[in-house]
């Protein structure tokens, strides 16, 4: 059992069994609420309705979540927000497809999630495109809704979780660790120690640079889901579902 403050209200976290990993299945009690889940999803979205909401997970002792992390290099994703389309934008429509695959669930986000596109087209490389689980608000699913929020994120325009910085690469992969680069070659994601909070990093449409990946790989391991090339986005969902039934069944 754990409690943690946030500066106004108290929390009683406490596990429903021992926990085998950094499940974040709770009891949550700040008074004079309760609520009873098994499900991570439903906990950190009733923690984010009690506000002071936006940094509170960030606040929490680490045992209540296990994050993970997706790094996506587009190296045509356009770097303004001069474009109509965003498959016109340097196939801006391949870093959508991966954010929705990310970020979304039936009726909910994906609170324990982090996405990245390393965007490497003109006429700003390199720039990163975060989209933060935690943080995230106020979005749909469709495509045309993030062909805005892209389009205002690249103009410089602030919507929560969603932010624009200059980065590169492998100057994002030198600030994590636990690096899994995703190849069809890799260690099969079955039989490999995926660890804490995993940050898979994966090509885009035509695949990882092969000097940015040896250079990834200095920090991290291959872990493949197959021998099947798939879609970025595929990969994203079926890792996420993967890691999932991990935490299911554990
Ligand atoms: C559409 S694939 C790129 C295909 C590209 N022709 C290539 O050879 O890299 C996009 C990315 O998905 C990931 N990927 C696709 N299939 C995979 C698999 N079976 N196992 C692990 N990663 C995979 C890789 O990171 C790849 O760079």
């Amino acid at each position: 059992m754990e409690t943690f403050n946030n500066g106004q209200l108290s929390y009683l976290l406490q596990p429903l069994r021992p926990p085998p990993t950094l499940s974040p299945r709770c009891v949550i009690r700040p008074h004079p609420l309760i609520m009873l889940s098994e499900k991570p999803n439903e906990i950190i979205s009733f923690l984010h309705k009690l506000k002071p909401p936006a940094n509170l997970l960030k606040q929490a002792p680490p045992s209540i979540m296990s994050m993970r992390e997706f790094i996506l290099y587009s190296r045509t994703g356009r770097t303004d927000a001069r474009f109509d389309t965003l498959k016109e934008a340097g196939r801006l429509d391949v870093v959508y497809q991966c954010i929705l695959m990310s970020i979304f669930m039936s009726h909910a986000l994906r609170r324990d999630v982090t996405f990245h596109a390393i965007l490497g087209g003109p006429p700003a490389p390199p720039l990163e495109l975060v989209v933060d689980g935690v943080t995230l608000r106020d979005v749909h699913v469709d495509e045309r809704t993030w062909e805005d929020l892209i389009r205002n994120a690249l103009s410089g325009k602030s919507h929560p979780g969603i932010q624009i910085r200059k980065n590169s690469l492998q100057q994002l992969v030198k600030e994590k660790s636990n690096i899994f680069v995703l190849e069809e070659s890799g260690e099969s994601i079955k039989t490999i120690d995926l660890g804490e909070n995993p940050v898979f990093v994966l090509g885009d449409q035509v695949g990882l640079p092969k000097k940015d990946e040896e250079f990834i790989l200095r920090y991290g391991k291959k872990v493949s889901i197959g021998s099947r090339a798939y879609l970025a986005s595929s990969c994203i969902g079926i890792i996420n579902y993967i890691l999932d039934q991990r935490e299911s069944f554990d």
